[in-house]
């Protein structure tokens, strides 16, 4: 089979980095193009990387002398070469909502990390094992784009896919209220303890947006597909508080719930560990890993399981106002950034859209 040629732009980054690092043995896509900034451009990976490479497995051997592209002024000739892109840049939002369209729009697809799109009602945010149908969007988007081909999918924000798996797993029980704080890694900002040392015996409760998306994200992806764009679910009622914490990967998210119908605590360890894979060749053999010890799940212990791609739960128990608690960690840049867009293009391209034959 002819792997797909793909893109990434933001390929210096950390997220980037990590695309590089997931796809090196993919079966069905193939890196041929590394972007990033009009800085990169010019030079070889491993020039442009600077010592930036944060990631515990080598650069690929194929890609460090590959000669860098600009995500920007050269999107014409990256768009023609590839069959979609995934993009990891870091620029403004109203920046990255353009080239995002203009790759869209030159019939590239994108499939992005950024926050930009997020809001875009014909944009869909797609967890795959959760609203896979979203996917019946694109249509009607490229509709929009006038475009044959070329479209914007996107995975949602890092901290939501560390907790949304294990309450969508309960959405039987009409999840009514949800309150959720999160204690998030410094790679999530792009930084590590050298270029980030006030996190260090230090947490910050602040990061810019982040309580909104937290609070927002998760109704669109529980929303409905209409020709208008997804419509918004109204329920459940969604409070977030987020923290920056001194830890160099892995987001953990600690989680209170109310429920319409009663749930016992058994009916939430049944249906977490009845939650089914995707048979897709990122999936996790488990979606959600859940522990009984009462000190676990913990961020350096479980950021790893299943190269990145579980979730762990643990810390189950009654609340006193709430009807449960229980605690979630994810890896950021993994299942919250370049493994979750890897999954959604797995997904994307066993339904069709991206092979150019089809259209
Ligand atoms: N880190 C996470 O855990 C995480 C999780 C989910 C989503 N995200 C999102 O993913 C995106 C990338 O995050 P990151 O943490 O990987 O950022 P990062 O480490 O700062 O990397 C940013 C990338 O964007 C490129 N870039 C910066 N300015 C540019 C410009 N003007 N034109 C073209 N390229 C430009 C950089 O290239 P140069 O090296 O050439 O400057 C680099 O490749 C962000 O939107 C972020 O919000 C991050």
């Amino acid at each position: 089979m002819k792997k797909l040629s793909v893109a990434i732009l933001g390929a210096t980054g950390f997220v980037g980095q990590r695309f590089v690092q997931i796809l090196e043995n993919h079966p069905w896509f193939n890196i041929d193009i590394l972007a990033a900034s009009n800085k990169s451009c010019g030079k070889t990976y491993e020039e442009a990387l600077n010592g930036r490479w944060n990631i515990d497995t080598p650069i690929p051997e194929n890609l460090r002398s590959k000669i860098v592209l600009d995500s920007v002024s050269d999107a014409e000739k990256i768009a023609q070469s590839c069959d979609f892109v995934f993009s990891a840049i870091n620029m403004s939002k109203s920046e990255t909502k353009e080239l995002e369209y203009k790759y869209a729009k030159l019939e590239c697809p994108v499939i992005s990390n950024n926050s930009a799109h997020r809001e875009t009602p014909h944009v869909p945010i797609i967890i795959p094992e959760i609203n896979a149908n979203h996917t019946d969007i694109i249509p009607i988007q490229k509709k929009k784009l006038g475009t044959k081909f070329g479209f914007i999918a996107v995975k949602p924000n890092c901290s939501i896919q560390c907790f949304l798996p294990a309450l969508h797993a309960l959405k039987d029980f009409l999840i009514n209220s949800v309150v959720v704080c999160t204690y998030q890694a410094i790679s999530g900002a792009g930084k590590t303890f050298n270029s980030f040392p006030e996190i260090i015996d230090n947490i910050i409760p602040f990061i810019e947006n982040e309580e909104q998306k937290t609070e927002t994200e998760p109704l669109k992806i529980w929303g409905n597909v209409s020709p208008g764009g997804i419509v918004l679910a109204n329920r459940p009622k969604i409070s977030a508080h987020c923290s920056r914490v001194p830890v160099s990967d892995g987001h953990m998210a600690s989680v209170f719930a109310n429920f319409k119908t009663k749930i016992e605590l058994e009916d939430v360890i049944r249906r977490w560990q009845n939650f089914n894979p995707l048979r897709l060749p990122s999936s996790p053999k488990k979606i959600i890993t859940f522990f009984e010890d009462q000190d676990r799940p913990q961020t350096k212990l479980e950021r790893n399981i299943y190269n990145g791609m579980s979730i762990s739960v643990g810390r189950l128990r009654k609340c006193s106002i709430f009807d449960i608690k229980f605690v979630c960690v994810s890896h950021n840049t993994i299942r919250g950034a370049a493994g979750g867009s890897v999954l959604l293009a797995e997904l994307l391209y066993t339904s069709g859209y991206l092979t150019k034959n089809n259209f």
